[in-house]
Formats: C-alpha cells, structure tokens, sequence
C-alpha cells in the first residue's frame, strides 16, 4: 500500500493496512527487506543494514509499524540478507579500494587465473560470470547473484561479528523473528570441497560444512539469547538437508523454506510430487524438527495461475490451494494477495518489467535463438514480477494502490478481483482463508495432528487425513478440472 502518493508502496501504507491483516488472522507479518538500497533486486542489495530505504519512509515509520502490529498481537519478521550486500555498501566501497584496508577481508577477493581471466568458472543467479574484476585491486570479486551484490565473506571473524551487530540492532529494536536469504552458501569451499563440475556458484557450493557452522554460531550469538524465531530460505535437496537446517537438535534454524527456480518448478510439478514430497518431508521432520510451508511468494509465479486453473476454475483452484496450504503439517505461509487469489500478469513488453531476474531470463532465451515475442511470452511465464504486481484494495483507480503512478503495473483484473469486494462476499477466497486460519486456531490437530495420506500415489487427487487424541480430519484436495471418486477403505468420497 503506498501511503504518500508517489507510486511505491511504504511503511506507513502498511500501518493503514494493520486492522486488514488482523482482519484476516494471520498473527505475524514476513516483510521483504525495507533497509537502504539501491533496489537493484527489490531491496536484496542493501547499502545501510541501520537505515530504511527512503521510499519506504524513515525509521519512525518502521517504528509506527511496529508498534501497530504489536498492540494488535502480530509479531514482526525481517528479511534478513547476508550472503551479500550491495556494492554501495561503505564496507564493499572501501574493501575494494587496496589489498590492505581494514574491510580488505570483508568480501571475497581473488588474484585473476592464469589466462588473466576469472579465478573460477562459476556462473551467476543473474547472468554472467559470478566474478567481476576490480582495477582498484587488481583482483576479482565473487558475486553469486547480481554484480552489485557482493558476496560476503563469512570465513573472517571481524567481517562475522560485524553482521552479528546488524542481527543484534534489530533484535533491540522489537523484531520478533528472522527470515533469512540465500542462507546456504556462506562457505565457498574454493580449497577444493566445491564441486566445481557444478556450473552455477550457488549450486557448487551449496550446503557446505562450514555454512552449517557460521548458521550455528549466528543463531547461539544473535537469535537463541532473544529468543526469536529463525526461517532458513535454503537450498533442500535431499531429505539430510531438510534435517540438518531444520531439527532442533541441530541448533540452527526453526523453519526452512527451501528455494526451488521459478522454471524448475513450473516444469516438475504434479500431484504426484507434492503427494511424495509432503510424505518424505512429514517423516523426515517428525521428530525433532518442524516445516515451513508455502505455494506462494515473492519469488514465483501466482499459486493459481501455476497450480490451479486462474480462469474458468478460479474461485475453486484458489479456496482449495488455501485448504492444501492449511491442512499440511507446518506453519503456512501467506503471501499478500494469495488470500484474494490475484493472477500472473502478462506485461506487453519487457520495458515494462521490473525484476532484473526476468530481464535477464530474456536476454538468455533470445542469445538461444529465440523470437523477442517467444522470449517475451516464455518471461511472462517465470516472471517474479507476476506475485509482485501491487496489491489490488479495491476497485478504485490502481486497485486502490496508490493514488499516483504505480512503480510496476496494477493488473487490470483489480475491478473484480479485491480486498474491499471480497471482505463483503461470504463465498470469497478472502472469507475462506479467514476460516482456515481461524480452523487452525481453534483446532490443535491441524497444527499438531499426525499425518498420512490416503489416496493413490497417481492420480489428481490429494487426500490425507490428520488426527490428534482420537479426532481424525480429512482433506480431499481435486488438482483437476474434472470430478473424482476417492475410496477410504469401503468408504466412497465425492472430490468436485
Ligand atoms: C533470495 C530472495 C530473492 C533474491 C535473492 C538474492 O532468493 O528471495 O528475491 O533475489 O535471494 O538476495
Ligand atoms: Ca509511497
């Protein structure tokens, strides 16, 4: 919500919008990153881990924000990045000044190889080589993601004690738990323990030993003493990852949320996966740990246009991935605008695009030989700007959103689909997420209940049962544009 007119959503258009939230339920609020940047990936480079970004407001705004989701009992996480900061940051502006200032160590530096060109032949998250050369230094530096985010260098004591400082300013502040970004690669294992065969830097070293060790020592420093909750976005992929991030045992996070690509998981899903995966993750989690679950985030495509049908089927698709999402073991996680089932967007021309993720999937499939209109239409697909279009409030100009120009386009379906309209309509998937979260308040065996699927491995339907001292539930959920029959034992269920 943007509160002064200029387009961009901010802290105090999020104050207005508490009593919503409260509205809806939900007892804590992920905020994506509001620090200082230069917004070359939507605030996941940060130059000033102290300040907010101005067009958010200041930190009394922040401040405001606090104090109205706290009186109305909504605790507060911040997106914590750490892997890298932006290179605007006064650390990365004086480590690549020489080989011998005080913040020389802050990042990760490498004389060029022997050819002169980059140490590694590592790729980038977001196109190109994951070095980029310093002339100050003559040395490389290391970026897994975007040029302006320089990876962190986790391997020096001061350079970790210094980001502890960052965690610990915010816990003094009231913040109530953490999310913490691109979280499995702060040990590079360049000494050789990488798999170099591995083309991308963030999949070679995922992961690592020493990454587990630098999560240990930041939650035992910074999150334990306060005790405020920690989600880990990691990269899971095995069941021995899921484990060692998220049981307790371990010491290091509360939750995990595991970071597929937006095309991977376009092109792998099914019912039939889900049904594995939430199988394998129950057990493998059962004992001492505990799930984040999530369809939705800033990250992906809108839950309904990926998993469901967001055109004759909308309404249905939408309530029963809320109920999916809901009835799961694990604290569901609801990304704004889910709870109203708003759509991907296809924006006319890349121009028009914002997320430097799209810009340079573009890019990549015309260097492939594609047609700027089929590189278009396979951006708009895998686009992240799809869960980023602005909230849509009512069906007022921009959906309510702002009263100037919105920073990225408002989708046109705002006149139909809205907060205001939705808040009236008892049938609205506003109304129906209001009552899973209230189902889940109320009702310990959707929060603590064992779980056990029951119905086919193939097939469209996922069905499973939680039960807790001797009260069993079930939910039936129907992936497909046509009915199903489901037999429990001699038991024939209707799935519309
Ligand atoms: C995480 C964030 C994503 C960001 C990246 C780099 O995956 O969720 O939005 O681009 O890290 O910080
Ligand atoms: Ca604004």
């Amino acid at each position: 919500m943007d509160g002064n007119g200029d387009g961009i959503g901010d802290l105090k258009g999020m104050t207005e919008k508490l009593d919503y939230l409260k509205e809806l339920g939900v007892t804590a609020v992920w905020m994506s990153p509001v620090y200082a940047s230069p917004n070359v990936d939507n605030g996941f480079d940060i130059s000033d881990y102290f300040s907010i970004m101005e067009e958010f407001g200041a930190m009394e705004d922040w401040e405001a924000f606090r104090d109205g989701a706290h009186a109305r009992e909504i605790a507060i996480i911040m997106d914590l990045v750490l892997n890298h900061s932006s290179d605007q940051h006064q650390w990365f502006k004086e480590s690549k000044q020489s080989r011998d200032n005080p913040f020389s160590d802050y990042y990760i530096w490498r004389d060029p190889g022997k050819d002169g060109g980059e140490p590694n032949g590592w790729l980038s998250v977001f196109g190109g080589r994951a070095w980029e050369y310093a002339p100050e230094r003559g040395q490389y530096y290391l970026h897994l993601f975007a040029k302006e985010q320089p990876d962190l260098n986790w391997d020096d004591e001061e350079a970790r004690e210094r980001i502890f400082d960052i965690i610990r300013f915010w816990n003094e502040k009231g913040v109530d738990g953490y999310r913490v970004d691109a979280i499995s690669y702060l040990d590079k294992g360049m000494d050789g323990r990488a798999d170099l065969s591995e083309p991308f830097g963030t999949t070679s070293c995922a992961n690592l030993e020493g990454t587990h060790r630098y999560i240990r020592e930041m939650v035992a420093k910074t999150t334990r003493p306060d005790n405020l909750m920690t989600v880990g976005e990691v990269n899971i992929r095995n069941l021995q990852d899921a484990k060692d991030y998220a049981s307790a045992s371990r010491g290091e996070f509360d939750m995990a949320i595991g970071f597929v690509p937006p095309i991977v998981e376009i092109k792998t899903w099914s019912p039939q996966r889900f049904k594995q995966e939430a199988k394998e993750q129950y057990e493998a989690l059962r004992e001492d740990g505990w799930w984040a679950r999530f369809l939705s985030n800033h990250d992906k495509p809108r839950q309904v246009s990926l998993y469901g049908n967001d055109n004759e089927y909308w309404l249905e698709s939408a309530k029963m991935l809320g109920c999916y999402l809901h009835t799961l073991p694990g604290t569901p996680f609801v990304y704004q605008g889910e709870e109203l089932g708003m759509t991907n967007i296809k924006l006319p021309s890349i121009e028009e695009y914002d997320d430097i993720d799209t810009k340079n999937y573009y890019r990549t499939i015309l260097e492939k030989g594609a047609s700027p209109q089929e590189a278009l239409a396979e951006s708009q697909v895998v686009s992240r700007d799809n869960a980023r279009t602005p909230m849509q409030w009512d069906d007022s100009e921009n959906g309510g959103f702002s009263t100037g120009r919105p920073w990225l386009a408002v989708h046109e379906n705002y006149k139909t689909i809205n907060a205001a309209q939705q808040m009236r309509d008892k049938d609205s998937v506003f109304c129906f997420y209001q009552s899973l979260i209230r189902l889940r308040k109320e009702n310990p065996v959707l929060v603590h209940g064992d779980f056990a699927l029951c119905c086919p491995q193939e097939g469209p339907v996922i069905a499973y049962t939680r039960s807790l001292d001797g009260v069993a539930w079930l939910a039936a959920h129907n992936f497909s544009g046509q009915e199903q029959g489901l037999f429990i034992g001699s038991i024939p269920f209707y799935v519309p």
